[in-house]
């Protein structure tokens, strides 16, 4: 009962999606308007109780840029839960989603627990990707979809309370 779970969770996506902003978001609580790459990749500490149950979240923030994209294995090899990131303004990125979900299932199977994230919401006027659609595909691989906003705090605290709660119970 007093046993406190660890989890590693990896963020994966195109650069520029929003993977650093949405983790400072959630274990800062603060937005940065600047871009700047990460390089291989960072890694931060949350620790939170579900209802009781006490959590530790190892957060890997990786490198979108595509030259790092070799690495990927390294973060993602022992990982209990997987956040694929996508700004919704950018068609490209929700198929970069797609390419890492097939890498996933063929090295990890179905031991993974994955989220599709959709990030950038606020840009409401520039969207460009259709929430049903990728809700749909997110369906039919088995992960669970969200939209959020580091810049505006929306969808984030949700986002990783579920995956929590989803990555205790399996
Ligand atoms: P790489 O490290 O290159 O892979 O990028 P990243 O995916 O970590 O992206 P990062 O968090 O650095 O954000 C890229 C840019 O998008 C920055 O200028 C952020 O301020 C901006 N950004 C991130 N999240 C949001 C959001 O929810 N809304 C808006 N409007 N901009 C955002």
């Amino acid at each position: 009962k007093n046993k406190v779970h660890n989890f590693k969770v990896v963020l994966l996506g195109e650069g520029c999606v929003g993977k650093t902003s949405v983790i400072i978001r959630y274990v800062e609580e603060r937005f940065d308007e600047k871009h700047v790459s990460t390089l291989q990749a960072a890694f931060k500490s949350k620790r939170l109780n579900l209802n009781g149950t006490r959590v530790n979240l190892s957060l890997w923030d990786t490198a979108g840029q595509e030259r790092f994209h070799a690495l990927g294995p390294i973060y993602y090899r022992d990982a209990d839960g997987a956040v694929l990131l996508y700004d919704v303004t950018d068609e490209d990125s929700f198929t970069r989603v797609k390419n890492w979900v097939k890498e996933l299932r063929t090295m990890l199977g179905h031991d993974i627990c994955m989220c599709i994230v959709g990030n950038k919401v606020d840009l409401e006027r520039s969207r460009v990707v259709a929430a049903e659609d990728a809700e749909q595909y997110a369906k039919s691989v088995g992960a669970k979809h969200y939209l959020t906003s580091a810049k505006l705090n929306k969808g984030i605290q949700e986002l990783f309370s579920d995956l929590t709660q989803w990555m205790v119970e399996k």
